[in-house]
């Protein structure tokens, strides 16, 4: 239903590369030339003599309520059951591999066996409202896609290491997931699932995309890298400590988690693409990330936060926009790094909850900017704020009341300074 366009293209890809197989040779019997539709337990029994079929079979029609593929134990291709509008129940319990697995569209089906299972290139499961049971014996699998079933567990899948995609979403009765996998070489995505989902990928040391998406709990313990995005959108989470994290390849994405207080990641120092951490509601200290160091694309904080630590920050190669509610916080200590070229792109604002107040009375009270900026006079102001924006004067005009009361922006400033002294 929710299927990507890139992963039915590289599923079909797949399943043609290996239902070509010129080195398997079966009785024709056990050959499928085009598509066969099994609409009858008769029509599968015709199969119960081949111990290998070569080619793609499809389950479909009304009159199926139980049905089983008997005795098959390798197909070459797909096994595809669809809008087989009765089926209850399903069983191939002798299949150990199969190219391709799709169930889809079967709105009474509850059970699906295949407790030998232990290779497939993919399963895709698709509106399957009513299943609850789905057993295998998996060992190997490059793509999962489960979306819109009523599993409540996903034990099936409790064996397996490497994947290149694990998606789940929309599964209402999917609470609990411990996962094992070490890596994900595409995409990990778990979204809209059941409401309070725990998950647990302490296994994981590196995927190419990671996504969460309403889920209460998640851990990440041995997550080392994340090739391209990380992304962690409308969740419940309270906290999360990746301590592990070293790099983001793509863009590191913490948005609209209204209930996290805690996110640490004490080890990340590269972000390749843009670094978001915004609109999550109760983070009011953004304290987790003192080792980052350079930012790929565009920095862009936003949210009710009293504390950036971006201590050891040097190099944004994109814009910067900062914006919080708190009144008690200082820009100055990224207006500093500004100044000093370590944020490259055009546009940088950055704002506090005081500073929209001075905007309003800013063209009246100009005393305020020379007030302000004796505060970071220390820092190397030489004249490399050339490039500053309308923004960032308007910005820096306004504030006055941040830095006395802002305790951590001391340390700020010896390493803003320190970083400017080694661009220059
Ligand atoms: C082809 O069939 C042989 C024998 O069943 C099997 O060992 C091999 O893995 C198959 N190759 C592919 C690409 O499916
Ligand atoms: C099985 O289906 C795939 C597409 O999903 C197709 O490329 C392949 O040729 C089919 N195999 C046979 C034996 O018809
Ligand atoms: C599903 O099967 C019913 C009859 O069993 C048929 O009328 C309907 O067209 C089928 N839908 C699809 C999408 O194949
Ligand atoms: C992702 O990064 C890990 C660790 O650096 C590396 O071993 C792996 O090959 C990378 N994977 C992809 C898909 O780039
Ligand atoms: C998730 O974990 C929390 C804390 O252990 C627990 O209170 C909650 O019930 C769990 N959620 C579900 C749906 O089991
Ligand atoms: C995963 O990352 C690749 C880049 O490696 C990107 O092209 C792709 O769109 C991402 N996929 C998802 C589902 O996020
Ligand atoms: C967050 O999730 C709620 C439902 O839980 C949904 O209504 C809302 O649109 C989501 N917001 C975003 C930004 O995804
Ligand atoms: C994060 O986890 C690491 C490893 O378990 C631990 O040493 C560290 O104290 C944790 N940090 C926070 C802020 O909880
Ligand atoms: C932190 O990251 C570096 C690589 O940048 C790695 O060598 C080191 O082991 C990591 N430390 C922890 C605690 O994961
Ligand atoms: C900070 O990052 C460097 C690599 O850039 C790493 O060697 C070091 O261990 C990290 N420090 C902490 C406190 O994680
Ligand atoms: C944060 O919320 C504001 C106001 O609702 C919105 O304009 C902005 O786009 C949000 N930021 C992100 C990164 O979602
Ligand atoms: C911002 O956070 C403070 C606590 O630090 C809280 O008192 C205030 O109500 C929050 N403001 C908004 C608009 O969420």
């Amino acid at each position: 239903m929710q299927l990507k366009n890139s992963v039915i293209a590289a599923a079909l890809v797949t399943g043609t590369a290996l239902a070509a197989n010129s080195t398997v040779s079966v009785p024709s019997s056990c050959t499928i030339t085009s598509s066969a539709t099994a609409t009858a337990q008769g029509d599968l029994d015709d199969y119960s003599s081949c111990s290998t079929l070569v080619g793609n079979l499809t389950i479909s029609g009304s009159s199926l309520s139980n049905a089983a593929l008997a005795n098959v134990e390798a197909i070459h291709g797909s096994l595809t059951i669809t809008n087989a509008t009765s089926l209850d129940s399903f069983h191939a319990d002798s299949l150990t591999s199969v190219t391709n697995l799709r169930l889809n569209q079967l709105t009474v089906l509850s059970s699906a066996s295949f407790g030998s299972l232990q290779r497939v290139e993919l399963i895709e499961f698709i509106a399957l409202p009513a299943l609850q049971t789905f057993t295998t014996n998996l060992r190997s699998a490059n793509m999962i896609y489960i979306s819109d079933t009523s599993l409540e567990s996903v034990n099936a899948f409790s064996s397996l290491e490497e994947v290149a995609i694990f998606n789940f979403n929309n599964n209402r009765y999917l609470t609990n997931l411990q996962s094992t996998l070490r890596t994900v070489s595409n995409a990990l995505e778990f979204s809209s699932n059941g409401e309070g989902a725990n998950v647990t990928f302490d296994s994981l040391i590196w995927a190419n995309n990671v996504t969460l998406r309403d889920v209460n709990s998640a851990s990440f313990a041995a997550l080392r890298n994340v090739n391209a995005s990380f992304g962690l959108i409308n969740n419940s989470i309270t906290s999360l400590n990746m301590s592990h994290l070293a790099a983001v390849g793509g863009s590191f994405a913490v948005v609209s988690n209204d209930q996290l207080t805690d996110l640490h990641c004490s080890n990340l120092s590269q972000v390749g693409g843009g670094f978001v951490v915004a609109n999550n509601t109760e983070l009011n200290q953004i304290n987790g990330f003192h080792n980052l160091s350079s930012v790929g694309g565009a920095l862009e904080v936003q949210g009710n936060f009293t504390q950036l630590d971006l201590a050891n920050l040097r190099s944004v190669r994109g814009g910067a926009n900062v914006d919080t509610r708190s009144g008690n916080f200082s820009c100055n200590p990224l207006r500093s790094l500004q100044r000093n070229g370590g944020i490259q792109g055009d546009s940088f604002v950055c704002r506090n909850g005081a500073t929209s107040t001075s905007i309003q009375l800013s063209s009246t009270s100009s005393s305020d900017s020379s007030s302000t900026d004796s505060a970071d006079a220390s820092s190397t102001d030489d004249g490399s704020s050339s490039s500053a924006t309308a923004t960032v004067s308007s910005s820096s005009s306004s504030k006055h009341n941040g830095a006395a009361q802002f305790a951590p922006a001391g340390s700020f400033f010896a390493v803003v300074a320190a970083a400017a002294a080694a661009l220059l």
